[in-house]
């Protein structure tokens, strides 16, 4: 017997009324309200018949206590991509369930098509909602790569896929993606909240159940967030981001959330013609391709999760065209950038209000380290002087509003970095010192209190 219902659910954050409302009481968004008819079946879902094992429900569970429970070793399975293993804690937990978020084609279909054809046990099924067979085989192909151990199967109804699973039974099922899944107890279109709720939610049950790693792609809205209501984020193991600037080839991998490891972990990919590379020293293809002092460039020492990264700002200032000066920036948060120069103008006497300021963060990537800051400061100095830097000297430090340069995190891992990539000197606040030992290093530390000092130190002849 199965009776239907109205229920209306926020699209933000997945709350539900019997009627709709406006604004969400809840994550407080307005018009977010959908309208979706769900038939409730006073029997077994259909959907669980499918695929469930033997386990009886009625099994009660007993509480433990906690000193005498057991930690068994977490079984996981090497992707044979070093850099996603570290991304997820040293590789893919069985029985976990992952989300890979990202937008339109950034090369999450890309990167779980590699995994999924070099597996090295087991079988892998990649299901696609959005591409046929010959799609997903035209794409292995430019990947020049073939295998024995990857199933494909274009199909959107979650029974089908669970049960196709439960013959196959691979080692890693990949969801291409979770919006285009549809349950045949929901009336409601693919991609709405009770769909992606629901599917979800039996794929993490099928997941447990049987051991099965998943890998689930989800879309991005414009405004970054996950497609879908955000509580998909909390049902899943892990949520890993794969972002960047489409009109560049790097792309960053982020962990956003993990059950099983830590989130500070990162790594870099590099979209060639055929496939993605993993970058294993970001630092290399980030410094400047140019041999010649130029005025506008200064390297930053940065961290992001775990790893050091050295990157090239670039500014260019210059008498404003138009009546407002403009602030552009690429990479880099532009009221930070305005911060920065009213900085400049108040603590310093540079007189940059009426000039344009351009900012870019070489290679398209986005971070967001507040070390960043003295780079900046420094290669707009560098362009409104028209001098320019040592190429051997690199920078790291946050600049305060009284134009005084604070200590930033991780310095050894920065110091260290810097010195790898041969550079003679880096600058860094003067309160940073406390944590370093200098007698190890080979580089020489600029230590500095305030923009000014930066100024006399690094740019007077
Ligand atoms: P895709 O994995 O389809 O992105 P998503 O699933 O995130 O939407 O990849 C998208 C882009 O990657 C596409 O524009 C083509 C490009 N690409 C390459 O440059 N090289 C390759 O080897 C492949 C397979 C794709
Ligand atoms: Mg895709």
């Amino acid at each position: 017997m199965s009776k239907s219902k109205t229920i209306f659910y926020c699209s933000n954050c997945g709350a539900q009324s019997p009627k709709w409302i406006g604004k969400c009481p809840s994550c407080e968004t307005w018009n977010s309200y959908q309208e979706e008819i769900r038939i409730e079946s006073q029997n077994e879902s259909p959907l669980r018949s499918t695929w469930k094992s033997n386990h009886s429900d009625t099994k009660t569970k007993h509480a433990i206590r906690l000193d005498q429970i057991e930690i068994g070793q977490l079984k996981r399975t090497d992707t044979t991509d070093p850099e996603l293993n570290r991304v997820l804690g040293g590789g893919l937990v069985n029985g976990s369930v992952t989300l890979l978020a990202g937008q339109p084609g950034i090369g999450k279909s890309t990167l779980l098509l590699q995994i999924a054809m070099s597996l090295k046990t087991g079988i892998s099924l990649y299901v696609s909602g959005e591409e046929s067979e010959e799609q997903i085989s035209m794409r292995a192909n430019r990947l020049k790569k073939t295998s024995q151990r990857c199933f494909l199967l274009p199909e959107t109804r979650l029974d089908y896929i669970l049960a196709e699973a439960t013959v196959l039974k691979p080692e890693l099922l990949i969801i291409d993606s979770i919006q285009t899944l549809s349950s045949p107890l929901l009336e409601s279109a693919p991609g709405t909240v009770s769909q992606i709720r629901d599917c979800t939610n039996e794929l993490i049950r099928f997941a447990k159940e049987t051991k099965t790693s998943v890998f689930l792609i989800g879309h991005i809205t414009k405004e970054g967030d996950i497609a879908g209501p955000k509580l998909l984020e909390h049902m899943v193991d892990t949520v890993l981001h794969f972002e960047g600037d489409r009109h560049y080839s790097y792309r960053i991998l982020r962990t956003l959330k993990n059950r099983f490891g830590s989130t500070d972990e990162l790594s870099i990919y590099e979209m060639t013609s055929n496939g993605l590379t993993a970058i294993s020293n970001p630092s290399e293809i980030l410094l400047s391709q140019h041999e010649e002092r130029l005025s506008g460039s200064a390297i930053a020492a940065s961290v992001e999760g775990l790893r050091p990264i050295l990157l090239e700002t670039q500014a260019l200032v210059g008498a404003a065209v138009y009546g407002t000066p403009q602030r552009v920036t690429t990479g880099f948060d532009t009221r930070r950038l305005s911060m920065l120069l009213a900085v400049l103008e108040k603590r310093c006497g540079f007189h940059i209000g009426q000039q344009d300021v351009f900012l870019n963060l070489v290679g398209g990537i986005k971070i967001t380290d507040p070390a960043l800051d003295l780079a900046v400061v420094a290669a707009v100095i560098s362009s409104l002087e028209d001098n320019a830097l040592h190429r051997q000297i690199c920078f790291c430090g946050e600049v305060g509003l009284s134009g005084e340069i604070r200590a930033v995190s991780r310095i050894d891992l920065r110091i260290q970095e810097a010195e790898r990539m041969g550079f003679r000197a880096i600058c860094i606040s003067k309160y940073n010192t406390k944590n370093y030992d200098e007698k190890n290093s080979k580089i020489k530390v600029v230590q500095l209190t305030t923009v000014n000092e930066l100024y006399e130190k690094v740019f007077s002849k």
